[in-house]
């Protein structure tokens, strides 16, 4: 096999250019001095460089010798301590070489933009090429490892249809996770049909880039190199307008707003699919909503600190956020991007509990991605002031199995039914731990039993029967020596509930009892509250 490949080797001459996912450098002079200027550059900013740009001559355009790129550059990248390690005619192998070769030592990179490929396209095929990526990936994560990795697919060239591109881009975008290794395919903003560059993108050798073209590269990769948890405003000219409608909202409304509901386009959806709900459970409680579609975390802060609730003094904000982070940022930092909206909205609207949502299911696949985060934000509650709830489990009938009718056909936005679902203001986890007594039946209601409300929710119930007095009150009031069961917690189900609403209770309880947890109820009036031995009640 060597041997014939060896033969072959002599016959085609472009087999010199070597293996792609073997390290080799560049023969020239040029190439030794341009190796050792990238030396230097990292010796000298050890201590400042954030972001790494590999890559070859594209990468290098946006500020090398010919930098059609540099304005931007210095515009969005300088800023951010981004420094470009990208080499005209670069091919795999001579970025697996610079790496073997000391170019990154000692750096601690938060990011790294990887384009690469095109100059391996005459001389090798998808799969050897894709293979060379792989192998930069490797190195990356090895060399790199604190590092976000930004894989760009391969753009097309020579303004002709060339399906290998898309082959090789195909094969590299699975090398993605979406926890380290994220990958965008930007073919579609570079050309209007498979190999039809859009021109005024492309310099007439139609494989560098335009000041335009960089322009379009930026906008497009921009999501993925944000950071969740700094303020960030929409370039929108609609959503800018949608700011300002809130703000008149605040305006309009800050003597009478009580609740928030602060997000994306799901939460947006209460004024669309879910209104008719919206308008039965939310309006009545002076609820009002913060929601833009196509929200990531960084827009919440960005609103926040832009007026949104400045003069407001809710009760309650109801936050759910970060769907739209997935697949640009990793599980830590969107959970950072929460924990920083839940940090600014403690200041911002002091009196209010958070009860913050997890992430629900989306696209219909198995996603353990969206289980993480939400492993992550849970551990956010105090159940003081802040309160989590994951509610996946009325969203999805398997991990990743989606329960069809609760969401539309893009399987990410909500039906009314699913808003139905998502109705789940109406638990509140009350503050005090509760103790059960039983007392003999013909014993006088204690002293200690609590007799009015105090300023906190507080539930006291008191059962004769001609076998027992039950006492169910805080747990801090009942003394030693008095027969009890304690430490349960006390979920209300805020009401009142219509006596038709039949079945809330066994929806609630079932999962409990499905996973033996022990419940105890108490049906009021109004509503109905559901004590859990306290251990459980945190899930
Ligand atoms: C790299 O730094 C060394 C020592 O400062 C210097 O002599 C050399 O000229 C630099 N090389 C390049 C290519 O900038
Ligand atoms: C590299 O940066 C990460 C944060 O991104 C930090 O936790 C780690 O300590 C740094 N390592 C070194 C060697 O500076
Ligand atoms: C905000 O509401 C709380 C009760 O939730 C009240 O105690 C406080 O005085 C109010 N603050 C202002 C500035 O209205």
């Amino acid at each position: 096999m060597n041997i014939i490949y060896i033969a072959l080797c002599v016959l085609v001459s472009n087999c010199w250019a070597g293996v792609p996912w073997k390290g080799e450098p560049q023969k020239t002079d040029w190439y030794a001095s341009r190796h050792e200027g990238l030396l230097n550059q990292t010796a000298e900013h050890k201590g400042d460089l954030k972001v790494i740009f590999f890559g070859d001559s594209i990468t290098e355009g946006w500020n090398g010798g010919w930098a059609k790129g540099k304005e931007l550059w210095d515009k969005y990248y300088v800023p951010r301590h981004v420094y470009n390690y990208g080499v005209g005619a670069d091919r795999t192998e001579n970025l697996i070489w610079r790496m073997e070769n000391g170019e990154f030592d000692g750096l601690n990179a938060t990011v790294v933009v990887l384009k690469i490929g095109t100059n391996n396209l005459f001389d090798n095929t998808e799969e050897d090429i894709a293979h060379g990526v792989r192998e930069v990936l490797y190195q990356l994560l090895r060399r790199q490892p604190n590092a976000k990795i930004i894989l760009l697919g391969i753009i097309p060239r020579d303004g002709k249809l060339d399906e290998k591109v898309h082959t090789i881009n195909a094969i590299i975008g699975d090398y993605k996770d979406d926890k380290t290794i994220f990958y965008l395919d930007m073919n579609s903003h570079f050309e209007t049909a498979s190999g039809v560059e859009i021109p005024d993108l492309y310099l007439e050798d139609k494989v560098h880039l335009t000041l335009k073209g960089y322009q379009v590269w930026h906008d497009v990769m921009e999501p993925l190199f944000s950071v969740p948890w700094k303020g960030e405003p929409r370039t929108e000219d609609w959503w800018k307008q949608r700011h300002q409608s809130l703000l008149k909202q605040t305006a309009d409304h800050k003597a009478d707003l009580k609740v928030i509901f602060f997000g994306d386009s799901i939460t947006e959806g209460w004024g669309g699919a879910g209104k008719a709900l919206w308008d039965k459970y939310y309006v009545p409680r002076h609820a009002y909503n913060y929601a833009i579609g196509g929200d990531r975390t960084e827009h919440l802060i960005w609103r926040m600190e832009n007026g949104e609730f400045e003069g407001l003094n809710s009760t309650l904000v109801v936050l759910k956020i970060g769907t739209n982070n997935l697949g640009a940022n990793t599980e830590k930092d969107i959970a950072h991007g929460i924990k920083e909206i839940l940090d600014q909205l403690e200041t911002r609207q002091p009196n209010a509990k958070i009860l913050l949502l997890g992430i629900i299911p989306r696209d219909g696949k198995t996603d353990d991605l969206v289980k993480n985060i939400n492993d992550i934000i849970a551990t956010y509650k105090d159940d003081k002031k802040i309160f989590f709830l994951n509610m996946n489990s009325h969203y999805e009938t398997a991990p990743g199995v989606e329960v069809p009718d609760l969401y539309v056909a893009d399987k990410v936005h909500l039906t009314a039914k699913g808003y139905q679902t998502n109705n789940i203001m109406r638990l509140l986890l009350m503050d005090d731990s509760y103790g059960v007594c039983r007392l003999s039946p013909a014993a006088p209601i204690p002293d200690w039993v609590p007799r009015s409300q105090s300023q906190r929710q507080t539930l006291v119930s008191i059962t004769y029967t001609t076998d027992e007095l039950s006492i169910v009150c805080p747990l801090q009031s009942i003394p030693n020596g008095v027969q009890c069961e304690r430490n349960w917690r006390c979920i209300k189900i805020i009401g009142p509930l219509d006596f038709g609403q039949i079945g809330i209770i066994s929806s609630l309880t079932a999962p409990l009892a499905r996973n033996s947890i022990p419940v105890f109820i108490i049906s009021t009036f109004d509503t109905d509250y559901i004590l859990v031995k306290e251990t459980h009640s945190v899930r």
